[in-house]
């Protein structure tokens, strides 16, 4: 394990990286400058940039190195802003406010919006390929974030999400389906598609994707309390959005002591995923998946 203000410090040099490389990543696409700007709006209003940051340190972990997956993991970052902008639209979670500032479709309009993240989604296949890793590692990769990113992942989970809204019914099993539906599998494919482009070989590569399942449920189960426990200035989103909606989460499940309880749980199986690493990188990552059930935003 790393002290804490030591991961954070780690965390944010990673961050600077990824927020150099979004700021220019669109410069070589000729979108409608209206398009461009709606989608550097919400790409460039900061955000943790976790999945990117976990993108590369996952294949620091394997023997890669971050310059090599630059590019891939900002992808990432891409086609999770573009999920953000549509599940804020009114047509699903309805939500004015995204990383401190008016929502995308608020800022612009709703048929901006939804545009702003179909190209999003669309131009981070462009960028990801940009990633320097021998071609069949990086079709590996590309395949795995696509299959995440799609219906068997985060869009089939957000699906769930909008069916499961206002019903009483749903069972833990249907919830933690749809947690890792909708988050664990974008978070899942961050981190396994680092250590495939690092040419991991199979153990590595499934210890790293049982660590990136866990982290992944400890983040949406954190997300769901901090959505009771947290205040708007410090989310940047809003707070008591997801009770106003009638939304299946883990605290309307099972109440908040019980949701902070499996949130640990689920770090600390991320932890012990990672014992056949050791070193810096691996202390990094597991101080990473602590914070993640004990985050305050
Ligand atoms: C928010 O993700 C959406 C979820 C999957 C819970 P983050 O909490 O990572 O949002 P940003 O990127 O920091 O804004
Ligand atoms: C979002 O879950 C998951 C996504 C794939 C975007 P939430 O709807 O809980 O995310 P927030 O709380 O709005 O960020
Ligand atoms: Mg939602
Ligand atoms: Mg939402
Ligand atoms: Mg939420």
């Amino acid at each position: 394990m790393m002290p804490e203000h030591a991961m954070k410090a780690a965390l944010r040099e990673r961050a600077a990286a990824v927020e150099a490389f979004l700021a220019r990543c669109l410069d070589d696409f000729r979108a409608p400058q209206r398009l461009k700007d709606a989608m550097l709006y919400s790409l460039c209003a900061g955000g943790k940039r976790l999945r990117p940051v976990l993108c590369m340190s996952c294949a620091c972990l394997c023997g890669g190195t971050e310059r090599a997956v630059l590019p891939f993991a900002c992808a990432i970052e891409m086609v999770h802003t573009y999920s953000l902008i549509h599940d804020d639209l009114p047509a699903m979670d309805n939500d004015d406010l995204r990383r401190g500032k008016p929502s995308n479709h608020k800022a612009f309009d709703e048929a901006t919006a939804i545009l702003a993240g179909d190209a999003l989604l669309t131009d981070a296949f462009v960028v990801m390929c940009g990633a320097k890793a021998p071609p069949d590692r990086l079709v590996q990769a590309v395949a795995t974030l696509a299959a995440a990113a799609g219906s068997a992942g985060m869009a089939g989970g957000q699906e769930l999400d909008m069916l499961y809204t206002g019903k009483p019914a749903v069972s833990l099993e249907q919830l933690r389906q749809m947690h890792s539906m909708k988050t664990g599998a974008l978070m899942q494919a961050s981190c396994v598609c680092g250590a495939i482009l690092a040419g991991a070989d199979f153990a590595a590569t499934e210890a790293v994707r049982l660590f990136a399942a866990a982290l992944g449920m400890a983040f949406q189960i954190s997300d769901d309390i901090l959505d009771i426990t947290s205040d708007t200035a410090t989310l940047g989103k809003p707070v008591g959005s997801d009770v106003a909606r009638g939304k299946n989460t883990y605290p309307a499940l099972l109440g908040l002591a019980e949701s902070r309880r499996l949130a640990e749980e689920q770090s600390a199986a991320a932890c012990e995923a990672l014992r056949p690493f050791s070193g810096n990188e691996a202390d990094f990552l597991k101080s990473l998946a602590v914070y993640t059930s004990r985050r305050t935003a």
